[in-house]
């Protein structure tokens, strides 16, 4: 039965209720990625220190000891596996009748106990994760009576991690591990090749990593007491490669290696020049944005290419290999003599097919080792051998016509499961890359193209979201990047089209927090959290409010008099006025639980002046990148929002009634960017003074208002904060802010902008 439909228990429920029966509420047990088919019944099964777990043959025993370990890790209580089928206790079994899906389990559970039936090792798995979700209660645990037929809609569930931009532990890997097992996700591509770093020990090239592995970060980050350079560094022993790959196969997750070729090479290629096209002594990338270097196609370097991925076959026993394939700009190529006599000594006619011969060539390596090769979108711009297959991320059309073509797709849409995007347009978003992402957004996201006819539908194996982690600097943010959007990502990856509903996946989310927590699992409570915002009217000495949600739970309390919110306070429904000074706290609650802490938002006639960088707009119109300052080396640092392309902060109807001057705080970030073709797009206007100048203007394109010149370098503390009086008097603006001049290798950000009322008679 569909639980989206009423169900016939809640009749009986109701009854219970009315003759106020002792009997557990039939309500249906809040699953995530929601079963196929799930029934829910009345009452349940006790589970504790004397239940018993029996586990029928061999292939069995697995699901049961991992059961057994993830209850004792998260509800703190070990159970026994008994070499007796118990009476009344849990029972896995391998079944061949259970499911016809490899992945699928069958679930019984009732006052006489639990057994978890699969055809496969791989089911009775899955099984068992949902038998531990469904373990409810904090003092006495209860399986509660169900009738679970559950399997998966999409073979490849996956999960791209980028270990090469910043470095994960192998215990961080883990717990990515544990978190997508819970979520029944199976495929984990590890980005370990970029270039900014390689991170994959391959024993026939150690300078792979004793080189490639380590950085100087751009900035005050890489530049030590007295100058001396600082390393960032990092990569996995073949040990550790191996360790990894055993802990995911335990999960049942394939782990998927990257090593990008021809393109984001400049880590292996500072290590072994040779292999590159101009010969130069290159650093490992500091800068993020798509570096022109690229592999050569010589035979040496096809050589080594497939001696490391001999390497790399020995580690990952998976059937499926990436070989990259991404944003390969072709200038070096272009411009190189040796490599466009290679071009024609093997037949190529021009740069694309060269890339397209590259890449048929590690197909048949590949494929001689029994491996499949997948690659980024752009190995369909050459000709592509029938097997491969394509990961769509330039959006959909990629996966089209990878379909169209004959060819396995996995759909990864940039604007939708790229998780290096921001989930919320809260100012305390960590850095990210432009374009929010909202948990609704990811949901949402359907991976079969409308556009596919029926019979090319089969190729479409599954989706994957991706992590980039460019500015992901911390584990932290990892944790936060992934959860819970992973959530969305699973149930799209699992149950089937038809049961998916935003709105319920909504209400089952706030149960999933806490086997999170269990897990230690720092899931970001942004798209749980209240934004408070005001626009105010300082002649009026008033402030209207409104609150909002970023994922659309409905359910806000809030409080005016510094209180926390709690159930019973007011609950918003639409913007209200108060007067000045104002304080405004505010949660959003599910179940009259508050889904995570209030945020406070104070309003006084300083605050509703003051803009800080993350309330500013892009004058473009375009979202922006969210960086992060360059220092201090440890601890905090401050983040800016900047379109590097059209660095333009707009404060639009700013109220200049009775402002004097515009106070301006700037920073100075490092202008790191390799943007490749895009770079020409990079706008600077001419500076009027050796160190530039800061300017407002009123509307991107209109007037100046003010201007002042910048200092030749901030203060200590990296910033500079200039006055800039007013040449005119307007009522309300859009204030533009810009900076002229060329200044790389550093660019000006502004951090905040502060209207300075004129002096009034009696000081205010
Ligand atoms: C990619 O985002 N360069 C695949």
């Amino acid at each position: 039965m569909n639980r989206l439909r009423p169900s016939p228990f809640r009749a009986l429920l109701a009854c219970a209720l009315l003759l106020a029966s002792p009997l557990l509420p039939a309500a249906s047990p809040a699953l995530i990625p929601a079963p196929a088919h799930m029934e829910a019944g009345e009452g349940g099964f006790a589970v504790n220190a004397q239940t018993q777990v029996y586990a029928e043959g061999r292939a069995a025993r697995a699901a049961a000891a991992r059961f057994v370990a993830d209850v004792a890790r998260t509800r703190g209580l070990s159970l026994r596996i008994v070499a007796k089928r118990p009476k009344a206790g849990i029972v896995f079994a391998i079944d061949r009748k259970a499911s016809a899906n490899a992945e699928g389990y069958a679930l019984r559970a009732g006052r006489g106990g639990v057994t978890v039936k699969a055809a496969d090792p791989r089911g009775l798995f899955y099984g068992a994760v949902t038998l531990w979700q469904l373990l409810d209660g904090d003092g006495g645990l209860h399986v509660p009576a169900v009738r679970i037929d559950d399997a998966p809609r999409f073979a490849w569930r996956g999960v791209m991690l980028d270990s090469a931009r910043h470095f994960q532990e192998v215990e961080q890997i883990k717990l990515v591990l544990d978190a997508m097992a819970m979520h029944k996700l199976n495929v984990f591509h590890w980005h370990l090749t970029d270039d900014q770093g390689w991170r994959i020990e391959i024993k026939r090239y150690p300078k792979l990593t004793d080189i490639g592995a380590c950085r100087i970060p751009a900035g005050d980050a890489g530049a030590g007491d007295g100058g001396t350079p600082v390393r960032y560094c990092g990569h996995y022993t073949q040990a550790q490669i191996r360790e990894v790959v055993r802990y995911a196969a335990e999960r049942q997750i394939t782990v998927v290696p990257e090593i990008d070729v021809p393109g984001h090479a400049t880590a292996a290629i500072a290590a072994y020049s040779e292999f590159g096209v101009t010969g130069q002594t290159l650093s490992v990338g500091n800068g993020w944005g798509v570096y022109p270097n690229l592999f050569n196609a010589d035979e040496a370097t096809m050589a080594f290419l497939e001696n490391v991925f001999a390497e790399v076959i020995a580690l990952f026993p998976g059937r499926y290999v990436h070989i990259g394939g991404d944003e390969a700009v072709k200038d070096q190529w272009q411009a190189s003599a040796r490599v466009q006599a290679r071009m024609r000594e093997v037949g190529a006619r021009d740069e694309t097919q060269l890339q397209a011969w590259m890449i048929a060539r590690l197909n048949r390596f590949l494929e001689a080792h029994q491996r499949r090769l997948i690659g980024w979108d752009e190995i369909l711009d050459g000709d592509l051998p029938a097997d491969a297959t394509v990961m769509s991320w330039r959006g959909i059309e990629g996966g089209i016509a990878a379909a169209r073509g004959g060819h396995d797709a996995v759909m990864t849409p940039s604007n939708l499961l790229y998780l290096n995007r921001p989930q919320s347009d809260l100012p305390s978003e960590p850095p990210s890359h432009p374009g929010t992402t909202t948990l609704r957004n990811v949901y949402d996201y359907e991976p079969v193209p409308a556009a596919l006819a029926p019979a090319q539908r089969k190729h479409i194996l599954g989706l994957q979201a991706n992590l980039w982690t460019e500015h992901v600097r911390t584990f932290a943010r990892v944790q936060h990047a992934l959860f819970p959007r992973l959530a969305a990502v699973a149930e799209t990856g699992w149950s089937p089209a038809e049961r998916k509903d935003y709105g319920d996946f909504l209400a089952r989310l706030p149960a999933q927090l806490p086997w999170y927590r269990q897990f230690g699992i720092a899931y970001a409570t942004t798209p749980f959290q209240v934004w408070i915002d005001g626009t105010g009217d300082i002649p009026a000495g008033k402030v209207s409010v409104a609150l909002s949600n970023p994922s659309g739970y409905r359910d806000i309390r809030y409080t005016t008099d510094g209180s926390e919110p709690t159930a019973q306070s007011p609950r918003y429904a639409a913007p209200f006025v108060l007067p000045l000074p104002a304080q405004v706290k505010a949660a959003a609650f599910a179940d009259e639980r508050a889904l995570t802490t209030a945020n406070a938002r104070g309003f006084d006639l300083a605050s509703l002046r003051t803009r800080g960088n993350t309330t500013l707009a892009s004058c473009s119109g375009e979202a922006m990148l969210r960086l992060e300052d360059d220092g201090p080396r440890e601890g905090e640092r401050a983040n800016f929002n900047v379109d590097i392309l059209n660095p333009c902060w707009l404060w639009p109807k700013a109220d200049l009634r009775g402002i004097a001057a515009i106070e301006l705080r700037a920073g100075r970030l490092p202008y790191n960017f390799e943007l490749a073709h895009d770079e020409s797009q990079r706008k600077f206007t001419p500076a009027g003074t050796p160190g530039g100048e800061a300017e407002v203007r009123a509307g991107c394109k209109g007037a100046v208002l003010a201007r002042a010149p910048l200092p030749a370098r901030p203060g200590a503390d990296g910033f500079a904060t200039l006055k800039l009086p007013l040449r005119k008097q307007p009522a309300a603006q859009d204030l533009c802010i810009t900076f002229s001049g060329d200044t790389r290798p550093a660019m000006w950000v502004v951090d905040r902008v502060t209207l300075v009322p004129r002096k009034q008679r009696g000081g205010r």
